[in-house]
């Protein structure tokens, strides 16, 4: 059997399809019968939801650096300092609030320093991904070039408005190298040799980088270390690191899925000196890729996979129950840790998220680990991103896997072509979440229920959640069914709504996509509402919703 570890020795096929289409049509405000209720409870606050909840990943790795991020200064794509000016202007949009780099696995083969100084003096290095690309891909893609590096990166968060979270190389480089990173990005004007190397660069000022990640999948492509030995690196990387004043936030390499030994071992070493060595950790990572549609069949890697754009009716929703895991993950990672951390101090950054499909649908063809993304994903993201608002107080950040290129990707780019994807108009959608207050919200809907392979099965009717910015409710609510509109009463405890404004995201194929030919196949609709006595929302099949309310 092939586990996830083992992917990148394998070569990964593609299946058949089965076509399914369907109508939906949707309104406003009606007035009749519903069969499902939304109840939210304005004096049950959760915690703040944190902005970076919608935070993003981005790794040198097939198309998502070269070609996706970077074209270059000279090239004939429009762009800002070699950034592809479009994804700079679509990144703002969504407030996108921090961004994970270089790796994934890359990070733990990388040594910054070959990213920094005069771009025709940095050297070409092998990179990790290189055995998985074809002998036609790319050569940047195989051989790193390194014209994107730490500047090139801090810059791209400064001009979306994002904080750098760097993910520094444990298996392959010393705790020194890790602290002299800090010291490059972070040292004042002026103060030491490597704060004169960044402002020969052009950048005097310290970058201000907070957020560092110690590793990457240490169970794995970071190092194959037990969770034991791992916690022994993490003391010796976080023990001695000057800060510059900044507030370094250190991120431990976490479990993938319910691996909860590896939260319980790591962590259970991390104390054997001292319960104060809890405070070195800010954050616990997590990695959970919705990737297994074989409805039980295997928990092989690449037979368990299923694919991008062909799929039935069973795998659609498979695939939203694999991804609904999530919640059940949050809550058991975090009892374990509770176990240590009483007090909680330790927050989860489930830094990897999104569906991992078998290749075949790459937009460009030849781009590794590269899929396009539906209206389906578009739903996977919401009750994800939904999941995380419910957690507020668990939950510190999340980054999407990954940005652009690659899987459950926002954008998709070759050259001068661009499209934003279903799931990038639901980070847009949802990011009036950010900053907001958290609020319990009770959904009864009638359940889904499907034939899978002969036997019943079922998943949840409607799900979602809800935030409170000043008199200003944002309620987001997943219809999963391919089907059926649901029709809702919604009731605020509290207080009564006064107007507000709906925008849909769905279309009368659940296969469908968008394209460089077609980029506005799937995009969302917005439309106000009168209120008048009580409120009752349809929900569109196959839909994900935001309701922006305002309160009396
Ligand atoms: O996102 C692709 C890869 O998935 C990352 O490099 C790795 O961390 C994970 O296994």
């Amino acid at each position: 059997m092939i586990g996830r570890r083992e992917f990148i020795r394998n070569s990964m096929i593609g299946v058949g399809a089965l076509a399914f289409a369907r109508s939906a049509p949707y309104m406003f405000g009606a007035d009749s019968p519903a069969d499902s209720r939304i109840e939210i409870l304005l004096n049950e606050p959760l915690g703040t939801i944190s902005p970076n909840i919608y935070g993003h990943f981005t790794e040198h790795l097939g198309g998502v650096v070269y070609d996706g991020i970077w074209v270059g200064e000279n090239s004939k794509v429009p762009n800002v300092h070699g950034l592809r000016k479009e994804l700079v202007d679509e990144m703002k949009k969504i407030k996108a609030p921090v961004v994970r780099y270089p790796g994934g696995c890359f990070a733990d083969s990388y040594d910054w320093r070959d990213g920094i100084g005069p771009a025709d003096k940095r050297p070409r290095r092998t990179n990790f991904w290189a055995g998985v690309e074809s002998p036609s891909g790319p050569a940047n893609h195989k051989y790193e070039p390194n014209r994107f590096g730490t500047n090139e990166f801090v810059q791209f968060c400064k001009l979306i408005g994002a904080q750098p979270y760097l993910a520094a190389n444990v298996r392959s480089l010393t705790a020194r190298d890790f602290y002299s990173w800090v010291e490059y990005c972070n040292s004042p004007a002026g103060s030491t040799t490597l704060a004169d190397e960044r402002a020969a660069a052009g950048f005097s000022d310290p970058f201000h980088v907070r957020y560092w990640g110690v590793g990457n999948e240490s169970w794995g492509c970071g190092g194959n270390f037990t969770p034991q030995e791992y916690a022994v690196e993490f003391r010796r990387f976080v023990t001695w690191v000057p800060g510059f004043g900044e507030n370094l936030s250190f991120i431990a390499s976490g479990a993938s899925d319910d691996q909860w030994s590896w939260t319980r071992g790591f962590l259970e070493e991390i104390v054997h000196r001292g319960p104060e060595q809890l405070r070195s950790i800010y954050g616990m990572g997590l990695h959970y890729y919705t990737w297994n549609l074989s409805r039980g069949r295997t928990r092989d890697w690449n037979e368990g996979k299923g694919d991008a754009l062909k799929f039935d009716v069973v795998d659609w929703y498979e695939l939203l129950r694999e991804a609904d895991v999530m919640e059940s993950l949050v809550n058991g990672h975090w009892q374990v840790m509770g176990e240590f951390d009483k007090q909680h101090h330790i927050k989860l950054i489930v830094d990897e998220w999104g569906a991992w499909y078998k290749p075949g649908s790459e937009m460009t063809p030849g781009d590794i680990i590269e899929q396009t993304p539906t209206l389906r994903d578009a739903l996977l993201s919401g009750l994800t991103l939904d999941t995380f608002n419910r957690h507020p107080e668990k939950v510190a950040m999340a980054n999407c896997a990954q940005l652009i290129n690659c899987l459950n990707s926002l954008y998709l780019a070759h050259e001068d072509k661009f499209c934003v994807t279903p799931i990038g108009h639901v980070f847009d959608m949802y990011a009036a979440h950010q900053g907001g207050q958290s609020l319990r919200s009770v959904f009864s809907a009638p359940d889904v229920t499907y034939d899978r392979d002969g036997k019943p099965a079922s998943f949840w009717g409607l799900k979602g959640s809800a935030s409170l910015h000043d008199r200003e409710l944002v309620l987001t609510v997943v219809n999963p069914h391919v089907t059926q509109a649901r029709e809702a009463e919604i009731g605020i405890r509290g207080a009564s709504i006064k107007s507000g404004s709906a925008t849909i995201l769905s279309h009368t194929d659940i296969h469908a996509h968008n394209s460089f030919e077609q980029r506005e196949a799937v995009k969302p609709q917005t439309k106000s509402m009168e209120i008048k006595g009580p409120v009752h929302f349809i929900f569109p099949a196959a839909s994900v919703t935001k309701l922006t309310l305002s309160l009396a």
